[in-house]
């Protein structure tokens, strides 16, 4: 009977343990949709189709995230790319900006409106 209910504790705890691990590492798409208003709009546009009010005076012009070689990336690439930018582009790094957290936040509201299409 001990032996029982220690398991059923355990299983318990290594659920909550689990849960904890998973919303650690999911960004939060309303606090995301904040940080793009705030930061990536003037780039990459409401509509997150790259057609932000500054777009048409870069270099190079901003992802499109509608486009399909954008939505087969998944949050992992989006947030790679956030942190360290495109070098020779307009895409700087936001490193030094954002914290981790509020670059999953940023990839999740991107994903939230534009689902993943994975291969
Ligand atoms: C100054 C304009 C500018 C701002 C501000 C900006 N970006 Fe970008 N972003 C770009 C450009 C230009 C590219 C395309 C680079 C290329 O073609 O290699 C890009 C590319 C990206 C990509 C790669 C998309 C893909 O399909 O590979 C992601 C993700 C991205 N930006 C996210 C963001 C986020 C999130 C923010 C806000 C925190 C942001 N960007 C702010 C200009 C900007």
């Amino acid at each position: 009977m001990k032996g029982w209910y220690i398991s059923a504790v355990l299983l318990f705890l290594s659920l909550i343990g689990v849960n904890i691990l998973a919303q650690g590492f999911k960004g939060n798409p309303q606090k995301g949709k904040v940080i793009y208003e705030t930061y990536c709009l003037r780039c990459h546009g409401k509509a997150l189709d790259g057609k932000g009010p500054e777009s048409s005076s870069l270099n190079v012009a901003p992802s499109n995230f509608h486009a399909p070689h954008s939505r087969i990336k998944d949050e992992a690439e989006l947030q790679l790319t956030i942190t360290r930018g495109r070098d020779l582009t307009p895409m700087h790094s936001w490193e030094d900006q954002l914290q981790p957290t509020q670059i999953r936040d940023v990839s999740a509201y991107i994903r939230s409106v534009i689902p993943y299409e994975g291969p």
